[in-house]
């Protein structure tokens, strides 16, 4: 089981606290689609999600990383359950929406990203730590199903 300091979970509960997640789900989501332009294929029933421009005007974007960080906000609900919260997610991104599971980390970063770019120099070296390892620890429960 992953071991969490008081510290780790002080760090993400009080940024999750003072974050908006419709903004921060959509910031990550559209970094991810710009970063890494092979993941637009993914969503193919969004429309146009092939620049920044289009993408900043695509509600069903903005839809989409509510979810997503909706989703996150489980996880840190169940911190040290994040295996069990997911597998009904994993087994969907899986088998029906067949999600390289690499990508996974590459939206973990580019949440890492919007966090920093919000934050500034609040967000810490300690802070950053905390993040890094539940994502880290989401990615890992994402792709527990893919076998
Ligand atoms: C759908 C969460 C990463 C592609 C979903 C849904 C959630 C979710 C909650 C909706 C499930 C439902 O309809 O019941 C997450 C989380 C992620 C993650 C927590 C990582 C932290 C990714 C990545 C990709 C992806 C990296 C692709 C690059 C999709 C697609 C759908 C989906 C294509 C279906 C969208 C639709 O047609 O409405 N995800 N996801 N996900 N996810 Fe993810």
């Amino acid at each position: 089981m992953v071991h969490w300091t008081d510290e780790e979970r002080q760090a993400i509960s009080s940024t999750w606290a003072e974050i908006n997640v419709e903004e921060v789900g959509y910031q990550a989501l559209a970094r991810v689609l710009v970063v890494y332009p092979w993941t637009q294929r993914y969503f193919s029933t969004f429309g146009n999600v092939s620049n920044a421009t289009a993408i900043a005007g695509n509600s069903k974007v903005r839809a989409h990383g509510k979810r997503v960080l909706d989703a996150l906000g489980d996880a840190i609900t169940h911190m040290d359950n994040v295996k069990a919260t997911y597998t009904k997610l994993s087994q969907l991104h899986s088998e029906k929406l067949h999600v390289d599971p690499e990508n996974f980390r590459l939206l973990g970063e580019t949440l890492i990203i919007s966090l920093a770019a919000q934050f500034g120099a609040a967000f810490t070296p300690d802070i950053q730590a905390a993040w890094q390892k539940l994502l880290a620890v989401v990615t890992a429960a994402l792709s527990k199903q893919y076998y």
